[in-house]
């Protein structure tokens, strides 16, 4: 009896973590009308406009500060998850204005909610109380000519974790269940490319997915890491530090392949070689950065295109791996950052954890 009602349970947990396929187009042209979603997963914060401490039952509030937890700004140990502004919110969303380059008044003025609602990484920008971006830094003026981009702002996760020294080549595979058409496959060849030219690694492509360094899927919802993907727009990916390697994508985006938005863009299009270069980042080690041209920036509003590294992005990966022989960029202009103080590796335990518990749970059904 017990084992005929565990059976489809444990088929559909293993279906449920498996992947989903995804929908490519060559350009905004082929993406169909009923795919483009008359609203987005973050929108309605706009009504959250002019929001400040001390205002009572705020409709909606209750879900910008699951938003504001998930992105590291308020704490794991928080749970007031009431509609009121209280003073932790006040904080958590001057980290997020500092972060963003922002005035930080704590108030969720019009600058800051159209920040909040663009689609972005789904990896955090606070790791375990420690902010990674500007917030975590002395304080500078913040006037729109300030001397904000010409300081280095690139960071690492906690512990610095990077490849070994031992291992510049590295290779990664695409989970066979996607079947992704051979354009997109060279898409990320030619992403992995770039961040080749500026180190000494090199990735090669492998078939054999359970033995690659880097595992690439693409996923709709929730996937077993305990980061469930949200459908069109919101977090459109997300990869782990060195060296767990795995790099996931939400299955459920207008991916577009040929990065090209000069005539217009629906409002749901993402450049796909866009987002994949910017996670390639963290797959090697680096965080998030202030840096509004830097790859490594969070956000990416839909119908852009971002591929080539920053001198940001450039230092930050250099101080990792060292510069490739062969590259010949212009002397780096910016002034190396502060170094952090980090310690511990939360994020990557914390992820694992998600990943491993539900397998748990699947292995002890069975
Ligand atoms: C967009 O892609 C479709 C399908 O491949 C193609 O038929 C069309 O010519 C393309 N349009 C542009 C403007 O490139
Ligand atoms: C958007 O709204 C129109 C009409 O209001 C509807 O026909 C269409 O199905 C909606 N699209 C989506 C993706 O929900
Ligand atoms: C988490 O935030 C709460 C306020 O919500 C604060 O009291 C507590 O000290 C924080 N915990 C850590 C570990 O930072
Ligand atoms: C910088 O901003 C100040 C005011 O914030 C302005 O007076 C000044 O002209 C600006 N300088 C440049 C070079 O834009
Ligand atoms: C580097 O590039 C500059 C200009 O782009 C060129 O003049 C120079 O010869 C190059 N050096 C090497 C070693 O390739
Ligand atoms: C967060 O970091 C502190 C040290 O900065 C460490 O003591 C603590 O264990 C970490 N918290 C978690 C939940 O890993
Ligand atoms: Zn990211
Ligand atoms: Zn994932």
């Amino acid at each position: 009896m017990k084992f005929t009602l565990f059976i489809p349970i444990t088929f559909l947990l293993l279906f449920s973590i498996s992947s989903a396929s995804a929908h490519f187009f060559p350009n905004i042209t082929s993406i169909p009308p009923s795919l483009i979603p008359n609203t987005t997963t973050w929108e309605a914060f706009n009504k959250l406009m002019g929001c400040h401490n001390g205002q009572k039952k705020v409709d909606g509030l209750t879900k910008f500060k699951k938003y504001l937890q998930y992105f590291g700004y308020l704490n794991s140990s928080y749970s007031s998850f009431s509609d009121d502004f209280d003073e932790y919110l006040e904080s958590a969303v001057k980290t997020y204005q500092l972060n963003f380059n922002l005035n930080p008044t704590g108030e969720l003025d019009e600058q800051t909610l159209k920040h909040i609602v663009r689609p972005r990484c789904g990896n955090a920008d606070v790791i375990n109380g420690t902010s990674t971006m500007n917030s975590g830094k002395q304080p500078r003026p913040y006037s729109a000519n300030s001397t904000i981009h010409t300081v280095a702002h690139y960071t690492f996760f906690p512990g610095r974790p990077r490849w070994p020294e031992s291992k510049t080549e590295l290779t990664y595979a695409f989970s066979p269940e996607n079947q992704l058409p051979e354009n997109v496959k060279s898409l990320f060849a030619r992403a992995f490319e770039r961040w080749s030219e500026v180190t000494p690694l090199t990735f090669t492509e492998t078939t054999s997915f359970n033995s690659a360094d880097l595992k690439i899927g693409f996923f709709s919802g929730d996937h077993g890491d305990g980061e469930p993907f949200d459908g069109v727009l919101g977090t459109l990916a997300h990869a782990f530090s060195p060296p767990v390697g795995r790099f996931h994508l939400d299955g459920d985006e207008n991916w577009v392949t040929d990065g090209n938005f000069n005539n217009g863009s629906p409002a749901s299009a993402v450049d796909l070689e866009s987002v994949v270069v910017h996670e390639i980042g963290h797959l090697l080690g680096l965080g998030h950065s202030s840096v509004e041209d830097s790859i490594m920036y969070p956000t990416i509003p839909s119908g852009t295109r971002k591929v080539e590294l920053a001198n940001d992005d450039i230092m930050g990966v250099q101080e990792l791996y060292g510069s490739n022989p062969n590259y010949n960029g212009s002397e780096p202009s910016l002034i190396p950052r502060e170094e952090g103080d980090w310690s511990g590796a939360h994020y990557v335990h914390c992820s694992l954890w998600g990943f491993v518990f539900p397998l748990i749970i699947g292995i002890f059904l069975l």
